[in-house]
C-alpha cells in the first residue's frame, strides 16, 4: 500500500472508531461483548464444558478444602430443577448433590411427586463444601453463582424449587427469610436475556425438615402446587 492510501485508510479507521465509541456512549449502539462478558461469564460453555471448567475452579477459598466439586446431576432437559445451598460432607466425598440424610429425604419428596432423580436436575448455589458445613459467605455466593445461572440458562427448567433461604434469597435477589417466601410461585429475579424464565417455588430445605418434621406438610403443599403447574405448562 502506498503511503498516502495507507494514511487515508488509517484516517477512515480512526473516524469509524470514534463514531462507534460515540454511539456506544449515547446508547445508540449496544456493546454485545461487554454485555456478554458482564452478564454471562460462561456464555460459550455447554453443560459438559461448564462442568469441566467448574472441576478446576479456584476462584474462591473453598477449593482448598474440597474433595470434589459437586456440579449437579440429573436430566439436562429437565422441566423441574431443585437448588440447594452447598455440598455437605457426604456430597463432598461422592461428588453428587443431596446424597446424605437430607438428600435421602429430597429423593423421597421427588418420588412422592411421581418423579425420579433422573427426571429432574439437582444442583446447589455453591459447588464446593464450606468447611464444617458453615453458611455460605456472601463473596462465595457471588463468585460461584454464575455457574448455577449458566446451568439454568442451559437446562431451561420451567420450575425451580429453591430449597431453603440461601437458594431462595439468591434466585429471588432478596433478603427475606424462607418462612415468608415459601408457598408461592415467585419471579426469577436473575433471569438472563436468553432464558425462557422459570418460576421459582421457595420451600423449606430438607435438612430443616429433619429437625422439624411438622414442616413436611407445608413442603408437600408446595410440591402439590409444583406438580399442578408442571401438568399445565
Ligand atoms: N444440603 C444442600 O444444600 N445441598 C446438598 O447437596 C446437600 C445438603
Amino acid at each position: 500500500m502506498d503511503n498516502s492510501i495507507r494514511e487515508e485508510y488509517l484516517n477512515i479507521v480512526a473516524t469509524v472508531r470514534e463514531h462507534v465509541a460515540e454511539q456506544l456512549e449515547f446508547g445508540i449502539l449496544e456493546s454485545e461483548t461487554s454485555e456478554t462478558e458482564t452478564q454471562h461469564p460462561y456464555a460459550s460453555l455447554d453443560l459438559p464444558a461448564l462442568n469441566t471448567d467448574a472441576q478446576s475452579c479456584v476462584k474462591c477459598g473453598l477449593h482448598a478444602g474440597r474433595t470434589t466439586v459437586v456440579f449437579g446431576v440429573g436430566n439436562p432437559n429437565a422441566d423441574l430443577m431443585f437448588v440447594g445451598e452447598a455440598p455437605g460432607a457426604d456430597e463432598d466425598k461422592q461428588g453428587e448433590p443431596f446424597v446424605g440424610r437430607a438428600g435421602k429425604l429430597l429423593t423421597d419428596i421427588i418420588k412422592a411427586m411421581k418423579l425420579t432423580r433422573e427426571d429432574v436436575y439437582i444442583a446447589n448455589v455453591l459447588k464446593c463444601r464450606p468447611p464444617g458445613n458453615r453458611n455460605p459467605a456472601p463473596d462465595e455466593v457471588e463468585t460461584c453463582s454464575p455457574y448455577l445461572l449458566r446451568q439454568i440458562t442451559l437446562i431451561q427448567p420451567k420450575i425451580i424449587v429453591a430449597l431453603g433461604s440461601f437458594a431462595a434469597q439468591m434466585l429471588l435477589d432478596t433478603k427475606t427469610g424462607i418462612t415468608a417466601l415459601r408457598g408461592e410461585f415467585r419471579e426469577f429475579a436473575l433471569a438472563q436475556q436468553d432464558d425462557n424464565a422459570p418460576v421459582i417455588m421457595p420451600t423449606y430445605h430438607p435438612a430443616y425438615l429433619l429437625r422439624n418434621p411438622n414442616a413436611k406438610r407445608d413442603v408437600w403443599e408446595d410440591m402439590q402446587q409444583v406438580m399442578a403447574l408442571l401438568d399445565n405448562k
